[in-house]
C-alpha cells in the first residue's frame, strides 16, 4: 500500500513505524502537520491508500478524513480521549494502559476503533513509557489495523460498543493539577507527579526563589532534610527534601531558558550546596541518583550510563572515560557498555553546548570540547586490549552515539531499538567519533557514504543485515539484558579467548600502521572545525532550533518522498 505518515515530528515512534512498514513492502512517505493546505497538497501528490498519524497535536481536516481513511494512534485504552492520555494514566496510577488506533472523524479521538493493544504500567517517567511500552503497543496495533484494512472486510466499531471500554474524555492536564507541595507530599507523590510530566511539559515549581520547570526525577533511599529545602548536589543533579525523604532532580528549565542539567541551570546556587558524591563507580546498594554505575558478574563487567535523553556533555564523557579506564583494570574478560534504559547514546550534548552561548561563552568552543571528550572516550574503547568490549543497546542511539557503540568490538542491539547512524540532520554536521575509521571497515566505503547521505533511521534487524551491528536480540529491556549477559558469559568461556584477544591487538596494530587513529581524528576535526567556526552557520542554526523545539515549517525532502519529482518511478 501507499501510506502517508502524517505527524507533528519525525519522532522515535514515527521513525519506527516508517522503518517497519517499509520492511513490509509498503511505500511510505512522510508529511509534517504544518497547515491543512500543506497536508492537502501532500495527499494530492502522493495519493495514499491510507493515512497513519502516529503523533499529531491537532485534528486532521475534514477535507482529508472524509475522503481517505486516516488512522490515529492514541496513547490510551479504548474509550480514552484527550491530549494528556499518558499523563493522567501515570498520575492516576493505572495498573494497565494501552494504545488505540482509531479512525479520524469530526470529534477528537472519538472515531471507530481499528485496533487496540494493552500493556502493564511500570513505575517510570512518561517519556520512558512512551519509548518502550507505548511504542511497542503502537507498532503492534498499527500493524493489526493495516491487516484489517487490507482485508477489506473489517468494519471498525465505536469504542462504546466494544467490550470493557474503560477510558473516558480527559482534558489537557493543567499545571495546577501537577503542582508539588514539598511540605506535605511524600517522595512517592513527588516522583509520580514528575514522572507524569517528563520530558514535556515538566512540573512548574520554583527553586532558589526562581520560577522553573522540573524534569528527570530519581528516588533517594537514605538522605533526609527539612521538607522543601535543596539539601545537596551530586555531579549534575540536585537533591530536594520531601515530607518523608528526598528526591533527586536531574534537569530543570528556567523561565525563558532551555532544559539543562540541574546544576547548570542554577550554577551559583548549586555551588554552595554540599556535594554528596558516591564513594566509587560500583552501583549503590540503595536507590539514589547515579548516572554511571558498574556491576560485575564472574568474568563480566557491566558499565551503565544513564544520561538523560542519551546526551553526553564534555564532563559526562570525561567521567565515563574515567569509569571505563577503571573498569578495564578489573579482572574481567568481557566488558559490556550498557548505556541507559531509554537511550544508549545520542552523541554530544546539544543543550549544554547551547547553554555555553547563553552564558556569554562560545557554543563553537564548547562543541569542540565536547567532540574531543567523546572522541577520547571512543579512543579509550577502541584501545581496550585485555577485554572484549560489547555495546549492548537496550535503548535507541543516534548520531555520534551509534559510532561510539561501534568503537566496541561487538554491537548487540535489542530488536525494538532504532539507530540513526548519521549526522547531517544537525545542520550538515560532518561528525567525528572515528566514524571514518569505524564505519567503512564494517560496511565498505560506498555503503558508509550511503548511510550518511540518506539519513534514514535503521531498525535493529536492518542494522544487522547491513553489517553495521553484530546481533539483534529479542525481548523487553530486562529480558534483553539477561540474554546479553548469557551471550557474554559464553564469549568469556570460549577456550580460544586469549588467542582472539591477541588477534584483536594485532589487527589494531596493523590498522594503526596503515593509518593512525590520530590521522582519522584530525581529518574529522578539520571538517568539524569548519562546522563550528566556518562561514556556514547551519549547525548553529539547526542546534538552536533543536534545543528550543522550534516547530517545523516544512518537511525535509529526504522524508517527504512525494515531493521528489521522480518518486513515482522509484
Ligand atoms: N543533545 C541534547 N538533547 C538531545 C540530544 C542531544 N544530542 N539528542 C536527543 N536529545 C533530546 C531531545 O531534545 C528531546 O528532549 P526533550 O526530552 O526535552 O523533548 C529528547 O532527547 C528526545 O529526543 P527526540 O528527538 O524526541 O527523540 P527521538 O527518539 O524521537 O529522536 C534522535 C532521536 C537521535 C533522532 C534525535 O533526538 C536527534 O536527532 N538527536 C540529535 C542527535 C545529534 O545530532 N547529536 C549531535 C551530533 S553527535
Amino acid at each position: 500500500m501507499r501510506i502517508l505518515l502524517l505527524t507533528h515530528a519525525f519522532n522515535s515512534l514515527t521513525q519506527r513505524l516508517s522503518a517497519e512498514l517499509q520492511q513490509l513492502g509498503h511505500q511510505i512517505s512522510i508529511e509534517f502537520d504544518i497547515a491543512d493546505s500543506v497536508t492537502e497538497e501532500a495527499v494530492a501528490l502522493f495519493a495514499p491508500d491510507l493515512i497513519v498519524a502516529p503523533y499529531l497535536r491537532r485534528a486532521i481536516p475534514e477535507s482529508i478524513w472524509s475522503r481517505i481513511v486516516c488512522l490515529i494512534v492514541h496513547p490510551g485504552v479504548v474509550g480514552d480521549r484527550g491530549p494528556s492520555a499518558l499523563d493522567w494514566a501515570i498520575q492516576n496510577q493505572e495498573t494497565d494502559w494501552g494504545v488505540t488506533v482509531l479512525q479520524a472523524t469530526a470529534e477528537m479521538d472519538a472515531g471507530p476503533v481499528w485496533a487496540s493493544v494493552t500493556f502493564a504500567m511500570r513505575g517510570a517517567s512518561k517519556s520512558s513509557l512512551y519509548r518502550h511500552e507505548v511504542t511497542q503497543a503502537a507498532c503492534s496495533a498499527v500493524l493489526q489495523a493495516l491487516r484489517r484494512f487490507e482485508s477489506g472486510s473489517f468494519v471498525p466499531q465505536p469504542a462504546e460498543t466494544l467490550p470493557r471500554p474503560h477510558g473516558q474524555w480527559r482534558p489537557l492536564m493543567r499545571q495546577s493539577e501537577r503542582s508539588l507541595d514539598w511540605q506535605r507530599d511524600s517522595s512517592a507523590t513527588v516522583l509520580n507527579k514528575l514522572y507524569a510530566a517528563d520530558g514535556f511539559p515538566g512540573v512548574a515549581d520554583s527553586l532558589f526563589g526562581q520560577p522553573c520547570h522540573l524534569f528527570d526525577a530519581w528516588p533517594e533511599a537514605t538522605l533526609r532534610g527539612t521538607p522543601g529545602t535543596v539539601i545537596a548536589r551530586r555531579e549534575t543533579a540536585l537533591l530536594r527534601a520531601t515530607a518523608d525523604g528526598a528526591v533527586w532532580i536531574g534537569h530543570i528549565k528556567r523561565a525563558g531558558s532551555i532544559k539543562l542539567p540541574a546544576t547548570l541551570a542554577f550554577p551559583e546556587d548549586s555551588e554552595s550546596l554540599p556535594q554528596q558524591g558516591l564513594p566509587s563507580w560500583w552501583r549503590s546498594a540503595t536507590p539514589t541518583w547515579q548516572d554511571i554505575a558498574y556491576e560485575e558478574a564472574g568474568q563480566l563487567g557491566f558499565l551503565f550510563f544513564e544520561f538523560y535523553n542519551g546526551a553526553m556533555s564534555s564532563s559526562q564523557c570525561d567521567r565515563l572515560r574515567a569509569a571505563l579506564h577503571w573498569a578495564k583494570l578489573r579482572p574481567t574478560k568481557v566488558l559490556l557498555l550498557m548505556g541507559g534504559d531509554d537511550f544508549w547514546s545520542n552523541g554530544i550534548h546539544l543543550n549544554v553546548i547551547e547553554a555555553a552561548s547563553l552564558s556569554g561563552g562560545s557554543a563553537a568552543d564548547e562543541s569542540l570540547r565536547n567532540i574531543n571528550a567523546i572522541n577520547d572516550l571512543a579512543l579509550e574503547l577502541i584501545n581496550t586490549e585485555q577485554q572484549f568490549t560489547v555495546a549492548a543497546l537496550g535503548g535507541n542511539a543516534g548520531a555520534g552515539g551509534c559510532f561510539l557503540a561501534r568503537a566496541c568490538d561487538l554491537v548487540w542491539v535489542r530488536e525494538a531499538v532504532l539507530l540513526n547512524p548519521h549526522y547531517k540532520n544537525m545542520g550538515n554536521l560532518y561528525g567525528s567519533e572515528y566514524w571514518t575509521y569505524l564505519l567503512p571497515r564494517r560496511m565498505g566505503s560506498g555503503a558508509a557514504q550511503a548511510i550518511m547521505r540518506e539519513r534514514q533511521p535503521m531498525t535493529a534487524r536492518h542494522a544487522l543485515q547491513t553489517g553495521f551491528t553484530d546481533a539483534c536480540v529479542d525481548g523487553e529491556l530486562q529480558a534483553f539484558r539477561a540474554e546479553v549477559a548469557q551471550r557474554a558469559a559464553a564469549l568469556a568461556a570460549e577456550p580460544d579467548l586469549a588467542q582472539r584477544l591477541a588477534a584483536k591487538r594485532e589487527s589494531r596494530q596493523y590498522d594503526e600502521a596503515i593509518k593512525p587513529l590520530a590521522a582519522y581524528r584530525e581529518e574529522e576535526l578539520t571538517q568539524m572545525r569548519r562546522n563550528f567556526y566556518g562561514f556556514d552557520p547551519s549547525y548553529h542554526i539547526a542546534r538552536h532550533h533543536f534545543v528550543r523545539k522550534s516547530p517545523a515549517s516544512w518537511t525535509p525532502r529526504h522524508l517527504a518522498r512525494h515531493r521528489d519529482l521522480g518518486w513515482k518511478l522509484s
